[in-house]
């Protein structure tokens, strides 16, 4: 029989990460990028390639590549795509340890010059880099952030599923308010149906723990608030956490242990990234259990003895959150507001039923409330009486009081906002950083 000989093609060198780039020290390898920056002087040029995990320089000289490679590379414009072959060197005082010796490049496209890429090295306004979102997020300092985002939702989904709880998720389109009736946006359905967009799924949850005991659900929400601040999105991700047979304390406990928990794990993974939003991170590292705890009525004290003009029976805005925070070592978990600036469906406290069984968790340096959450009506009666008190149409709250009528027991929970978090963890000014394309007031696109 006739025998096959293998084709002999050269073989192409390793296509590595920038991130792994330790495991191939000395070796020839290649990595697919992107030109984040370009340095020359004369016979040498030192092409900055990123590649989404990191960013290596690279070193090319004149003298060892072909005439055409060099000017190439000489010549390339910010952003251009391109794969750079060469040799991975330990290097002490580049960014990551690491340099690359180009042996060879292939340009995959070239940004021309007539239309170069529009974040330039040089200081833009804020709007024109939200216009430009869909770019902004390959900067160093977008990247990072958005690194942290990911390992704060990750550290999220790792507590609740080492804890016990089930993650169910619940739906989007829903046809009543769960957080009061103003902030709704509303969705054209079939037939002149009208639906609403989400605010928080925790009377699904409720539900939900009802049938599984501790669940979470993690997604988008939406709140037609019309505040324009440095804490609000219109389309904010949030993490809820259910609890049958649970009551005020059990929800402060869980809230205070998942903050530890995603700080350490922050700490532990993202320190390069803390380090290019130079966070202090002696912030986050005396972030430890016991949190702060106060009553609605002492933070009330508190807020006078600064200045603020809170009356008892108001809710707090941003600036008393901050007033509240800013001299806080770690965060604080404020319970018992007023029944009446809270949603309909919070316990009353039994010894005093003038304020609610509800918590609020205020991150410290001033970041304000991350948290919010607390231990639900489970009395039909009186849960009957608050939908009634709120406006809210009985009809559509018939499946949630079912949850009453078969086996009610306490239970309570928590929605704790994302981009909050992520905020605070990377010590931004603005929350609008903490998501790839955040929707707020005036701004839905890109
Ligand atoms: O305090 P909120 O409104 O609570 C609820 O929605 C409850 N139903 C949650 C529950 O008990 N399951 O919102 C919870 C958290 C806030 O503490 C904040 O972190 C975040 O959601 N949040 C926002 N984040 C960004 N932009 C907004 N407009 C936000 N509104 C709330
Ligand atoms: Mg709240």
């Amino acid at each position: 029989m006739e025998s096959t000989s293998p084709e002999i093609t050269p073989a192409r060198p390793l296509r590595i990460t920038i991130a792994d780039a330790a495991k191939h020290l000395g070796e020839t390898v290649e990595i697919a990028g992107w030109l984040y920056n370009l340095r020359k002087s004369g016979k040498i040029c030192f092409p900055l390639l990123r590649d989404g995990t990191g960013v290596m320089q690279c070193v090319a000289v004149k003298s060892a590549l072909p005439e055409e490679t060099f000017e190439a590379l000489k010549g390339l414009t910010q952003e251009s795509s391109l794969i750079i072959t060469g040799k991975i060197r330990a290097e002490q005082r580049a960014q990551g340890g690491f340099e690359m010796d180009v042996e060879g490049a292939e340009i995959v496209q070239r940004v021309p010059e007539s239309d170069p890429y529009p974040i330039s090295p040089k200081d833009h306004g804020t709007d024109f880099l939200m216009d430009h979102r869909h770019l902004w997020i390959r900067s160093r300092r977008q990247h990072a952030i958005l690194r942290v985002r990911h390992e704060v939702i990750k550290a999220v989904r790792d507590y609740f599923d080492s804890h016990g709880f089930t993650l169910v998720d619940t739906p989007i389109f829903t046809p009543a308010a769960c957080e009061g009736t103003t902030t709704l946006f509303p969705v054209k359905y079939f037939d002149d149906e009208i639906v609403y967009l989400t605010q928080s799924g925790q009377l699904y949850n409720e539900a939900n723990a009802m049938a599984f005991g501790k669940v979470y659900c993690f997604g988008p929400t939406f709140r037609a608030e019309k505040s324009k601040t440095r804490r609000h999105l219109t389309e904010f991700w949030m993490v809820e956490p259910e609890m049958a047979y649970a009551t005020l304390e059990d929800v402060k406990r869980v809230a205070e242990e998942l903050i530890v928990f995603i700080v350490g794990r922050v700490l532990e993974n993202r320190r390069t990234e803390l380090a290019v939003l130079e966070r202090d991170v002696s912030k986050l590292e005396s972030i430890k259990a016991p949190f702060h705890r106060m009553s609605y009525d002492d933070a009330v004290k508190k807020l006078t003895a600064k200045g603020s003009e809170i009356q008892w029976g108001g809710d707090f805005g941003g600036t008393d959150e901050t007033i509240l925070t800013e001299d806080l070592d770690r965060p604080v978990l404020v319970d018992r507001y007023p029944s009446q600036v809270k949603a309909f469906y919070f316990e009353p406290d039994p010894d005093r039923p003038e304020v609610a069984l509800g918590v609020d968790v205020l991150a410290p340096e001033g970041y304000g409330e991350i948290i919010g959450g607390g231990q639900r009506i489970y009395n039909l009666d009186l849960l009957l009486k608050r939908i009634d008190e709120h406006g809210l149409p009985r009809e559509a709250f018939n499946w949630y009081l079912d949850l009453r009528k078969y086996g009610g027991v306490p239970h309570g929970g928590f929605g704790m906002g994302i981009e909050r978090c992520v905020s605070w963890m990377c010590g931004l000014e603005h929350i609008r950083e903490t998501i790839a394309f955040p929707r707020m007031l005036y701004r839905t696109r890109p």
